[in-house]
């Protein structure tokens, strides 16, 4: 038990994140790229590799120079590597922004449901957590995050673009609008950034002229690296220089460094299977809406459905209708059945025991039509555990 041990208090009662690791033929949960790297970057890779394991009694580049000019000639938007930061995964470079612009006495912010490690991230620098909300349809509307930021006024903004666990994008406004408020950083983390749709932009294109805005990025998804364990940052190089503070020296090991920038070398040909990704995802949102299913806008490589409306008209088809039951007339001459059957056996006041009888009766039939008339009033509110169908976020009409 790890609570007899002295740690901080914060994270007493926490558990690890932890999504399932499963053994099974169609693992969804992690959203990685499910194909596997093509095989003659699969062989570049291991070549490489094999040219530098014989280095590594040396420590490798501290500062990973030649993959953060990669990253950026990748990123484009005018980024050099003075402006790109690297790290073993996007979630260290977040708790390295966390550990420079939270920690004690400070706050962070995030618009839930989004990523879980942003919050724990924050428990983990000692960083307050501050769980923002989206609205009903999972959009986060420039005047909703400007009043909770105006609320809250944290020190570390993290907006999710697209949207971990709802795929939905963010409007460049609402990024806009939260840089005009927020009196601190504002990270947004765009590890599914390559999956978008046409015409849905990137927070890059916000970065200039804005020295408190950073992008995160990963080679865990599109460029199905998940096993690499590649994360890296955009942003102004005085963010960067921050970043140097906390940063471990030699953080990024030579392996690391080798097998990303090969990845960065064959980016076409890794980045192929994306387009087929995005093209079953559409195909998949359609085919659940086709079914009567609300479905989120998808901008990432997995699909938000909001399947309790749905499931439970078909396990519950009396729901339709208003409550009539059998057992109306049943419960009384249920009551004194027993009654007379418990009469015949034990000694007693018979009355009592009729009126007991009836009492537990009554109680079911009024329980069960009062579950029944709430589920029905959630039915009609498309609810049942599901967000109501919205604006923009969830389409689809449950059948009826
Ligand atoms: C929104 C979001 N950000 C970051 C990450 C973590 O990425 P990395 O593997 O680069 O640490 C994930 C992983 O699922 C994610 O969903």
């Amino acid at each position: 038990m790890i609570d007899a041990l002295p740690i901080r208090h914060e994270l007493r009662g926490l558990s690890a994140y932890g999504a399932p690791q499963l053994d099974v033929a169609v693992r969804l949960n992690t959203n990685e790229n499910p194909y596997p790297m093509p095989p003659h970057v699969a062989a570049a890779m291991a070549a490489s590799l094999a040219e530098v394991v014989p280095t590594v009694n040396r420590y490798p580049d501290r500062d990973a120079l030649e993959l953060r000019a990669s990253l950026a000639a990748y990123l484009g938007h005018g980024l050099d590597a003075s402006r790109v930061w690297a790290a073993n995964g996007s979630n260290e470079i977040q708790q390295e922004l966390l550990q420079v612009f939270g920690g004690p006495g400070r706050r962070a912010m995030g618009f839930t449901p989004s990523y879980s490690m942003h919050r724990l991230l924050a428990l983990g620098t000692a960083t307050e957590w501050i769980a923002g909300v989206r609205d009903a349809d999972f959009g986060l509307t420039p005047d909703s995050a400007v009043a909770q930021i105006r609320a809250h006024a944290p020190d570390v903004v993290f907006l999710c673009a697209p949207n971990n666990p709802t795929g939905t994008a963010l409007p460049p406004a609402v990024i806009d609008a939260v840089l005009d408020v927020a009196p601190g950083i504002v990270v947004v983390d765009e590890a599914y950034a390559e999956f978008r749709r046409a015409g849905t932009p990137t927070a890059l294109a916000n970065l200039e002229g804005q020295p408190r805005l950073v992008v995160t990025r990963t080679m865990s998804k599109a460029f199905a690296c998940a096993g690499v364990r590649l994360g890296y940052l955009a942003a102004s190089a005085e963010i960067v220089d921050a970043v140097q503070l906390v940063r471990l020296p030699y953080h990024l090991s030579a392996l690391t460094q080798t097998a990303a920038k090969v990845a960065l070398a064959h980016v076409e040909a890794l980045l192929e299977t994306v387009e087929a990704i995005k093209q079953g995802r559409d195909y998949l949102v359609t085919e659940l809406r086709r079914l009567g299913l609300p479905v989120a806008e998808s901008d990432a490589n997995f699909v938000l459905v909001c399947a309790g409306v749905w499931v439970l008209r078909k396990k519950r088809p009396d729901l339709d209708r208003p409550f009539r039951t059998p057992w109306v007339p049943v419960v009384p001459i249920l009551g004194v059945v027993c009654c007379l059957g418990l009469m015949a056996t034990l000694p007693g006041d018979t009355w009592i025991r009729l009126i007991v009888w009836l009492l537990i009766g009554f109680v079911i039939y009024f329980g069960y039509s009062r579950k029944h008339s709430r589920l029905q009033k959630e039915l009609a509110a498309g609810g049942a555990g599901s967000p109501p169908p919205g604006k923009g976020g969830m389409r689809g009409q449950p059948p009826r």
